[in-house]
């Protein structure tokens, strides 16, 4: 089965991804809040975003930064409440903003109410709300376990780390007499709550979720049959109670997560889709050394995109709050042409928070919130060379994560008043994009040329068409185009006759 649309708004959606703890402190605790992101607005708005996604904000013990819900129909307090949460719907509205939430379906902090309620040795309304084995010595081939925590004889499956045990959404494969099939009665509770969950903040004014962890919800489930099932089935009811919602999974692969219903899938840094080989490997396609390859990443592209359908919608991330920052490989020239393509390919572009100054991924740091890793990528935004970058006015040692300690680091408000930066760069392409049909989120797409440098495509809408030259490497080169010359960045290009002569380090938009 396909679904053949999404909601209209989608093709013109650019996002902005926000990370609450580390955006904008407004009562000095050392960490963001709504009142922050609302104070924000404007400044993402000029920036030519028109859409956010907001990491989880529900209540949680934040061991892995809210991912770990205790409950899904409050906001944290430590954001806010319900209320400005709503205003904060209400001021993005007000600007033309689309938001989405985070949902996590897939697993609670072991401090849910629920889960405590299922650990219970009497049977009750949560018994089989999580995916638990009938032995404490006996686990998931595969999965990871909780061992003799509860009066139950048994043990409770894992998602990710060891406090967020899994909901229970069935076995496609069931191999145990503890494995139930996705019809059982349990299962069907779960999905039940998870659409309360969804009608709940979409009746309070979100406009739809990024879902974590979309893939995962189904075990023994290999090729996913039985996930893509479940999600059909979401969607089927969304588009019938709320057909203006949207959904964006975390899956990384869109052969499987657009024939479930998603109306778009990210690229991601895990998963076969090779985005890595873009900017964060080794040799990264944009490094000016040249000696990357945007090949394999342009034919799993071309697959998915077959596969999409008519309203299916890829998602092409600058980058998350899981992954390591483009600045900890690229170069701010680089960074610049990593944007012009982002910006210039088809489906829907999301900005995380900083990465249009070229934020910088922040080493050495110790583990905040279950960041490990990825704490580097998730510090406080810059905005300005006031105290603590203009983030909070609490006590540096009272900073959520503490700032890049760099002198020279990236600000938002030198970038703005610097027509040159980066910021400005990203703004103009943004305008770009709005005003061209054919560069926009549903123009066609025709590959070019793939192997080595430069990769062109061609993006077309209507009459319309526009051939995109990215060219990286630290090399000119010549492309047989026709058009006059739409716009540059980097170190420029020229026509010579029916060649473009194309510098360096440059990407070129040629209008046809
Ligand atoms: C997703 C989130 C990540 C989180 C994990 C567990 O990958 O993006 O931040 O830790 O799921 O929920
Ligand atoms: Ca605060």
């Amino acid at each position: 089965m396909a679904f053949e649309r999404h909601p209209a708004w989608l093709d013109h959606a650019v996002f902005y991804e926000i990370y609450p703890q580390s955006f904008r402190d407004t009562n000095a605790d050392g960490i963001g809040d709504f009142r922050g992101i609302i104070e924000k607005l404007d400044y993402i708005r000029d920036l030519g975003c028109n859409a956010l996604w907001l990491n989880p904000c529900f209540a949680s013990p934040f061991r892995d930064a809210g991912y770990d819900v205790s409950d899904y129909y409050t906001a944290a307090p430590r954001y806010g409440t319900n209320q400005d949460l709503a205003c904060l719907f209400e001021e993005a509205h007000r600007r033309g903003f689309h938001v989405f939430l985070d949902l996590v379906p897939g697993h609670t902090s072991t401090d849910h109410p629920w889960f405590e309620a299922s650990c219970r040795g009497t049977p009750n309304e949560f018994t089989d709300r999580y995916v638990w084995t009938d032995s404490v010595w006996e686990g998931l081939e595969g999965s990871r376990s909780l061992h003799g925590i509860s009066e139950r004889a048994g043990s409770v499956i894992v998602n990710f780390f060891s406090h967020q045990p899994a909901l229970n959404y069935g076995f496609y494969r069931v191999e145990k007499p503890w494995q139930q099939p996705m019809d059982a009665p349990g299962p069907r509770a779960t999905v039940k709550e998870m659409k309360r969950v969804m009608a709940f903040w979409l009746g309070l004014g979100c406009d739809g979720f990024r879902v974590d962890m979309a893939g995962s919800l189904v075990k023994n489930d290999p090729e996913q049959r039985g996930t893509i099932a479940l999600w059909q089935g979401i969607r089927r009811w969304l588009d019938e109670a709320f057909p203006q919602a949207a959904l964006v999974s975390e899956w990384g692969c869109p052969d499987r997560s657009l024939e479930a219903g998603f109306h778009m899938d990210f690229l991601l840094h895990f998963g076969p889709s090779h985005y890595n080989d873009l900017f964060r490997c080794e040799e990264p396609f944009f490094s000016a050394r040249g000696k990357g390859s945007a090949a394999e990443f342009m034919a799993h592209y071309l697959l998915y995109r077959e596969k999409a359908g008519a309203g299916g919608l890829i998602a092409f991330p600058s980058g998350n709050h899981d992954m390591e920052r483009l600045a900890r490989r690229l170069s701010p020239e680089e960074i610049r042409l990593a944007f012009a393509f982002l910006l210039t390919m088809p489906g829907v572009p999301f900005i995380y928070y900083g990465d249009e100054i070229g934020m910088r991924y922040v080493e050495n740091l110790l583990s905040v919130e279950g960041g490990s890793e990825r704490t580097g990528a998730r510090s406080p935004m810059q905005w300005s060379d006031a105290a603590n970058a203009g983030f909070s006015a609490a006590p540096p040692e009272k900073l959520y994560i503490p700032l890049d300690p760099d002198p020279g680091r990236p600000t938002a408000a030198a970038q703005q008043a610097d027509p040159d930066s980066l910021w400005h760069t990203v703004q103009a392409l943004l305008r770009l994009r709005r005003a061209h049909p054919a560069l926009d989120n549903t123009g066609d797409f025709v590959l070019l040329q793939a192997e080595g440098y430069p990769l062109v495509y061609r993006r077309q809408a209507g009459e319309e068409a526009v051939t995109v030259v990215v060219n990286p490497a630290d090399r000119p080169c010549r492309v047989a185009v026709s058009g006059r010359l739409l716009h540059t960045v980097g170190r420029g290009a020229a026509r010579d006759g029916d060649v473009l002569a194309v510098e360096g380090c440059t990407v070129a938009l040629v209008q046809a």
